[in-house]
């Protein structure tokens, strides 16, 4: 079995996203993959308690607790090994990762970003492309390497910027097409994996 991780930090709509259509395209049967574990930095993150009800395995390493970025990702690391995975999903993880945690899922760590890649890496994505007079915004499916929101770019999606427009409006209307994009992706490497 291909065994998915998925790392979150907040509300968790991307990662239900992918449980979801795991579930109603039968990735078991269809894809001899399953998600295998949620884990979050933040104990009270809602994805947590998304995945328990799902009746998937859940952990907490929160961040909180380590001196530096080397001994937390060293932790996490652990604890998504101890799950054997295939692919490890950050969907909504709100952490920097260090260049070791990377290179150890190389060609296997995704990540979404609610921007259209390469423009607008970081934070604020959707304010700075409403301030830029952006017609268009979206988001990106990219493989993970160590420089921040950039990597080999798996899928796109883009929708209308439209007049008036507010950053939380904007947000939402690029949200629901992270939850169409990502699941597919992840699917289209799990069957290259
Ligand atoms: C999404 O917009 C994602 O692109 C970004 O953080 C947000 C997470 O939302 N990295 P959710 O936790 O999946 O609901």
């Amino acid at each position: 079995m291909k065994n998915i991780v998925i790392l979150v930090s907040g509300g968790g709509s991307n990662m239900a996203a992918i449980v979801r259509e795991a579930q109603r395209a039968n990735w078991r049967e269809t894809l001899g993959a399953q998600v295998a574990a949620v884990i979050s930095n933040r104990p009270d993150a809602g994805g947590l308690r998304l995945a328990s009800e799902q009746k998937i395995a859940t952990a907490v390493v929160d961040h909180k607790n380590f001196p530096d970025r080397e001994a937390f990702d060293a932790a996490l690391a652990q604890v998504i090994d101890g799950h054997r995975p295939t692919l490890v999903v950050l969907a909504g993880f709100m952490r920097i990762l260090t260049p070791g945690f990377v290179d150890r899922y190389a060609g296997r760590l995704v990540n979404i970003h609610p921007s259209l890649l390469p423009a607008f890496p970081g934070l604020h994505t959707h304010q700075r492309a409403i301030e830029a007079g952006c017609q268009v915004a979206g988001a990106t499916v990219h493989l993970v390497t160590p420089q921040l929101d950039h990597g080999p770019i798996l899928e796109q999606a883009v929708v209308p910027v439209l007049a008036g427009d507010t950053e939380q409006a904007l947000a939402g209307r690029v949200l629901s097409q992270e939850h169409v994009i990502y699941p597919r992706a992840i699917a289209r490497l799990l069957r290259s994996l």
